[in-house]
């Protein structure tokens, strides 16, 4: 059985004034807000979108632009001048007082930026509000409401009173209130705004790691763009009451559907919401570690690379150079594994780009990307990777970039490859390579060895 959309907005309107008819005529007819000014004031002018379940859908626009409007008619505080919105199937605009007391007490509950907490009750009978408001005993809604301010980080000031908390711990007692409810669904309206940017950033993050873990679906409505990167599975962008662009943090930031969000997401961090799947490139250079020191080396020569990826049953082993294969050549040994460079792990195809940074700073080699299966999905060279930064126009696939090149010479890659094609060099550490001076041109063994 597959659930019904958390909550489907169909062509809202909010309009305030007096000839909201007249408004909503000429709104229809695609009439900006400052157009119908002189018949009402046009708060939300057709938004439509679907919120799935579990997810954390994002609203974001300036001041002014309609987003607490349109939070609002989700769970029925405000009535739609037209238009209709279903929480989980049952229409909001439709139901009578009684059944939205219902709907707001078991699926929907709402987070304001700066709600009231009751002062003469502890931390703890403020998070169990909501559940004494449904008629939940006290023993109980007070042992739920614990459970979930140790998950908001309070646990400890249980019986605090509201007035010797930071604003920070209030916020977090205030959504520890609306996860106690217990309901599916979370509005948030500007919630994290009061907060300084480090408090900030860890409710953001706790907010993530809260979602995972109970799967509720959370409505989140911000100004700040990168909160909303960072938050958001899909963002609603907002300008002048109308949904102008709704798309994953990804699709507006690589796709901007016109100039205004093109110019929102400019001072995005961009690091923070680019994975390392949306801007690997196609692993090119690769060998199997079956294939030796040999093998690796071909494809460098072949490609003029200064480094491959090695794998073993399609699994990615670790990243090998030129230099230490020729050095291992030279040496007469053929075992790839032992050349591959440990202690420089693949980043995961769905981390943000700021860990594959934080590995390009550390060494100049591409940047291997691998699935939850340990497969090499793709690398990501430097120049990749700082165009993505930078938004500069993606390498073409014609074209592709290779990022380290080769840093030992063709020929003497060449007349390595030769020598060691000769019978004898291959058979292991009995056969030592001639040293590099007597290196024979590479002639007709060398096909034999490509054959292996
Ligand atoms: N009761 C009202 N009467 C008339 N106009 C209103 C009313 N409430 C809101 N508006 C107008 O509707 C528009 C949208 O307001 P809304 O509060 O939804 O914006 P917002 O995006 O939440 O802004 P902010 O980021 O400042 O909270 C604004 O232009 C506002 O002036
Ligand atoms: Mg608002």
């Amino acid at each position: 059985m597959t659930l019904p959309p958390a909550i489907e907005a169909k062509n809202l309107f909010k309009v305030y004034g007096r000839h909201p008819r007249d408004a909503m005529r000429r709104l229809r007819a695609g009439a900006t807000r400052a157009e119908v000014a002189d018949a009402g004031s046009a708060a939300v002018i057709d938004a439509s979108f679907t919120v799935q379940p579990g997810e954390i859908f994002v609203i974001m626009g300036l001041s002014g632009s309609g987003k607490s409007t349109v939070i609002r008619m989700l769970n029925g505080l405000l009535p739609p001048t037209a238009g209709d919105v279903l929480v989980q199937g049952t229409s909001v605009v439709k139901a009578s007082a009684k059944e939205l007391r219902g709907i707001r007490q078991r699926s929907i509950s709402m987070v304001f930026q700066h709600f009231a907490l009751l002062p003469h009750l502890s931390v703890l009978d403020n998070a169990a509000y909501a559940l004494e408001i449904q008629g939940v005993g006290r023993d109980e809604r007070r042992a739920r409401a614990r459970e979930i301010l140790d998950r908001v980080g309070l646990g400890d000031r249980a019986d605090a009173m509201p007035d010797e908390l930071s604003g920070g711990m209030r916020q977090r007692v205030g959504l520890a209130r609306a996860l106690t409810a217990g309901t599916d669904i979370l509005l948030m309206d500007e919630a994290f705004s009061a907060l300084d940017p480090l408090i900030r950033r860890e409710m953001q993050e706790q907010l993530v790691e809260l979602q995972r873990e109970l799967g509720r679906t959370i409505v989140f409505i911000t100004h700040d763009l990168n909160e909303a990167m960072f938050l958001g599975d899909r963002i609603a962008v907002m300008r002048d009451g109308r949904i102008v662009q709704n798309g994953t943090p990804e699709e507006i930031l690589t796709d901007p559907a016109n100039d205004y969000v093109a110019q929102f997401v400019q001072d995005v961090d961009r690091a923070r919401v680019l994975t390392a799947g949306s801007v690997m490139a196609p692993p090119a250079a690769t060998t199997p570690v079956s294939a030796g020191v040999r093998g690796a080396l071909r494809v460098m020569r072949d490609l003029q690379v200064g480094a491959v990826s090695v794998i073993e049953n399609r699994r990615f082993l670790g990243t090998v150079t030129d230099r230490a294969v020729i050095r291992a050549v030279k040496d007469s040994r053929t075992d790839l594994r032992s050349l591959v460079r440990s202690g420089r792990p693949a980043v995961h195809v769905d981390d943000p780009l700021t860990g594959v940074v934080e590995r390009a700073v550390e060494s100049p080699l591409p940047v291997a990307v691998v699935d939850d299966a340990g497969r090499l999905v793709g690398t990501i060279p430097r120049v990749t990777l700082l165009a993505a930064l930078g938004d500069v126009p993606p390498v073409t696939r014609e074209n592709p970039v290779i990022d380290l090149p080769a840093s030992v010479p063709a020929s003497e890659i060449a007349q390595t490859l030769a020598v060691v094609e000769e019978p004898g060099a291959a058979t292991g550490p009995a056969g030592r390579a001639a040293p590099p001076s007597r290196l024979a041109p590479e002639g007709p063994r060398a096909m034999e060895g490509a054959s292996r």
